[in-house]
């Protein structure tokens, strides 16, 4: 069983290791940069762990806006390819979604045009593709759609994505 749990800076050295498997072309995280993610005040960054506790997958989302116009944005999220196909990018989603849904608004992610599982997987999820962002990735130039999923009621609620706290 997957249990989806909120970042924590030991994550990090996993994360970064992740990063370069999965984004070897456009810039990867390095540890710096989930530490500073991670103390953004408004950020939200989770994993997934596997019955013996390893960390299979990793996102974040930023709480932007105010209370009476709040957005939100997916700024990543990647699964360790040993274990894509399982659904734990679904289990991912869904947590990021429940956490924008306790302040309402839109959220919004951008994404590699040529990204099909990436991009299936949001669609999935309510995100249309509302735009086109040339030479967004560095230093590979891949151009990336910016995709929105409008304010909607019914968000998945923490229950629903196993252990989210
Ligand atoms: C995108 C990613 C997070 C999906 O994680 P995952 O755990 O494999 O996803 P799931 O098993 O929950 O699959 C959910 C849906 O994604 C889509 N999907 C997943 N893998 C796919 C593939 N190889 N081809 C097409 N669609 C795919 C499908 O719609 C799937 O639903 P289905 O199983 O009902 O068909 C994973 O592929 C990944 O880490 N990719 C590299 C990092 C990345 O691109 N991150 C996104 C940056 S914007």
């Amino acid at each position: 069983m997957i249990r989806i749990e909120p970042m924590r800076l030991t994550d990090i050295p996993r994360c970064a290791e992740l990063e370069l498997v999965l984004f070897p072309e456009d810039d990867p995280w390095h540890e710096i940069a989930f530490q500073s993610e991670l103390a953004g005040a408004h950020n939200r960054y989770i994993v997934a762990r596997d019955d013996d506790g390893r960390m299979v997958g990793y996102a974040g989302i930023a709480l932007l806006g105010n209370l009476e116009y709040p957005e939100a944005e997916i700024h990543t999220i990647g699964v360790d390819p040993q274990c894509q196909g399982l659904g734990i990018g679904t289990a991912l989603v869904k947590a990021l979604l429940a956490e924008a849904g306790r302040r309402g608004g839109p959220v919004f992610l951008e994404v590699r045009i040529d990204n099909v599982a990436a991009i299936a997987l949001y669609e999935k999820h309510g995100f249309h593709i509302i735009g086109l962002r040339k030479n967004y990735y560095q230093p590979s130039g891949a151009d990336a759609y910016t995709m929105r999923r409008p304010a909607m009621t019914g968000f998945p609620q923490p229950q629903d994505t196993e252990v989210f706290s």
